[in-house]
């Protein structure tokens, strides 16, 4: 496809928008080298980082696709380019699911240790704003706003994170991997809650195994798990070589790739 004759609609940290010339209804996203992280002030590009990001997303996109999951994802046509539904309006959150404690969350309190494990996992919300550093939404507002306003962003979103948090953890988990916590976000196409963005190397942690049979189920399961051998993007954001991310990436992509072989 030749992008230099079509319309841009957007062009993020990590992805362009196109008009679809031939259906309005579905727009082109294709995918970017570039990686960033803190909000956009550390910031790189790794050569062939777009091309593994896109084959993750679409290996994920296509197993939710088979979970049930409702997404904008439609296909992946040629490299690095996907055809996604359309977002009418987008809903400017950013929507967390955690399995075990790790990053940010061990700054809430003391009581909190890495590798706590929760059951159900915990949603939170955070406004997406780069300049604010997208901060958390406060549960009571949350709950404000899906009782008393009733909001089905905050339902939806909360109920469509935990199905694909239970599909993602089983798929990862059939590879030896644990599936830590995600990022994910949603848009307003034809007055549902979709599903929407990417899902990559960024979007989660993903740490191994460190046994072949983990015993999961412990209120802590760090003594369980391999951080250090992380394949996700914390490697970037912790000063890691762009060789040993893309390496990373390059790993996670090839697990994506043997989905398809798993049940739904
Ligand atoms: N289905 C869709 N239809 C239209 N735009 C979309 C769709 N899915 C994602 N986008 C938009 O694509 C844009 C580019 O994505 P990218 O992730 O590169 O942005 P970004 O700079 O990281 O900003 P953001 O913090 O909003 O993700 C974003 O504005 C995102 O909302
Ligand atoms: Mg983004």
């Amino acid at each position: 496809m030749d992008f230099s004759k079509m319309n841009k609609i957007i062009e993020g940290k990590t992805k362009i928008i196109y008009e679809n010339p031939d259906d309005k209804d579905t727009v082109f996203m294709v995918f970017k080298d570039d990686i960033t992280a803190g909000d956009g002030v550390k910031h790189d590009i790794i050569q062939g980082k777009a091309l593994v990001d896109w084959q993750t997303n679409r290996d994920i996109y296509e197993y939710l696709n088979r979970c049930g999951v409702r997404s904008h994802y439609i296909s992946s046509p040629e490299e690095k380019v996907s055809v996604v539904k359309k977002l009418e309006r987008k809903i400017n959150l950013e929507v967390v699911s955690r399995r075990v404690a790790a990053g940010s969350i061990l700054h809430w309190g003391k009581g909190i240790q890495e590798g706590d494990r929760y059951d159900p996992v915990i949603t939170q919300f955070h406004y997406k704003d780069d300049p604010l550093h997208d901060p958390m939404l406060d549960d009571d507002y949350i709950e404000y706003m899906i009782r008393a306003k009733n909001s089905i962003e905050y339902s939806e979103a909360r109920r469509i994170n935990a199905l694909v948090f239970d599909c993602l953890e089983r798929a990862f988990a059939a590879f030896g991997v644990q599936l830590i916590d995600f990022k994910l976000e949603y848009g307003m196409i034809k007055g549902e809650v979709v599903l929407i963005d990417e899902i990559t190397g960024g979007s989660f942690r993903l740490w191994p195994y460190k046994t072949d049979k983990p015993n999961l189920n412990q209120p802590n399961i760090l003594t369980e798990l391999d951080p250090a051998g992380r394949l996700d993007k914390d490697v970037y954001r912790m000063g890691g070589e762009l060789g040993e991310v893309k390496d990373k990436f390059g790993a996670i992509a090839a697990i994506t790739a043997k989905f398809k072989d798993l049940p739904a």
